[in-house]
């Protein structure tokens, strides 16, 4: 089947990101949020990362302008009822994912796929929310959406071999390159990037060394681009402690306990650079 109109859930920082990557390969996007101030944040923040990709002539102007006119803003969910694709990114809470999906289960066609870019959350139950989890999938794109290459897709218990390979040839039209792994708590990427973000973080409570100092030794010493803390600072620490909990709970060890120092930081509002303060101060 072809795929022309998308519709993405969620315009935060990664539903921005998708909204972006669909409509600069050509697809028309619905891009859906809770209120209009959300999605107005969205499409500015799409219009700026446009105009970086202009001037380092990845795109021309008519391109710029081609893929801001194929996205529709909405907040109202029903506009997405004749998309071809759904995927779902919206905050991190399974009470949300799971309105979500029985939402978009009820006024979607029972053969569009849904997906979500949740990072953690079990596709197996987000699937078994609706009345077709062979058609769900996770489609978890990475940060900045524009620019990384990978897709790690996940297959849920239930998840069909047809949804898989739409789902596979979706990421190469988007210029990505999908990676398949089964659903577990973190999948693969998380499962091993937080237990290393939060670690960091613990150092950075007991006194071991400072933010700066940590992200150093990662850079400096194992090559990372950018160290652990800014990384998270990156990623927003709130979405760092909801990935913790998740694979807390999910995979029940106590390794996976998130650091007090990042729970007091979610507590005090310090989501990193979205917020304009995390470890460090932007
Ligand atoms: N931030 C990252 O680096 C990253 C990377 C990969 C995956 N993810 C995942 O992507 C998803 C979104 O994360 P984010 O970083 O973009 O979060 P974010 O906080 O930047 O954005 C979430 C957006 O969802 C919206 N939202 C909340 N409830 C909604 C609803 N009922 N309907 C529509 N929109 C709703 C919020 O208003 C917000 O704009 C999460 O599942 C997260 O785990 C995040």
């Amino acid at each position: 089947m072809e795929i022309q109109r998308v519709g993405v859930v969620g315009a935060g920082t990664m539903g921005n990101g998708i909204a972006h990557v669909f409509a600069r390969s050509g697809y028309n996007v619905v891009l859906c949020d809770v209120e209009q101030r959300f999605v107005d944040r969205a499409l500015a923040t799409i219009t700026k990362n446009l105009d970086r990709e202009l001037a380092k002539s990845k795109i021309t102007d008519d391109d710029k302008a081609a893929a801001l006119g194929r996205i529709q803003p909405v907040t109202d969910r029903g506009q997405l009822a004749d998309c071809f694709f759904d995927i779902e990114a919206a905050t991190e809470k399974s009470e949300i994912k799971t309105e979500i999906f029985r939402d978009l289960d009820r006024i979607t066609r029972p053969e569009i796929i849904l997906a979500s870019n949740t990072s953690s959350i079990s596709i197996t139950k987000l699937a078994a929310l609706t009345t077709r989890p062979e058609r769900v999938i996770g489609m978890h794109f990475f940060n900045p959406v524009p620019v990384m290459k990978l897709v790690e897709v996940i297959r849920g218990l239930a998840t069909s071999e047809e949804t898989l390979s739409e789902t596979r040839d979706l990421s190469l039209r988007l210029d990505k390159t999908p990676v398949e792994v089964n659903d577990a708590p973190g999948f693969v990427s998380n499962r091993v990037l937080m237990p290393l973000l939060n670690e960091a973080m613990y150092a950075v409570m007991e006194g071991l060394a400072t933010p700066e100092a940590v992200d150093e030794v990662f850079k400096l010493g194992m090559a990372h681009p950018m160290g652990p803390l800014t990384l998270a600072d990156f990623i927003g620490l709130d979405v760092c402690l909801d990935i913790m909990r998740v694979m807390q709970s999910g995979l029940g060890d106590p390794k996976y306990r998130p650091c007090p120092l990042l729970i007091k930081m979610v507590d005090a509002g310090w989501l990193g650079r979205k917020s304009g303060r995390g470890f460090y101060k932007y």
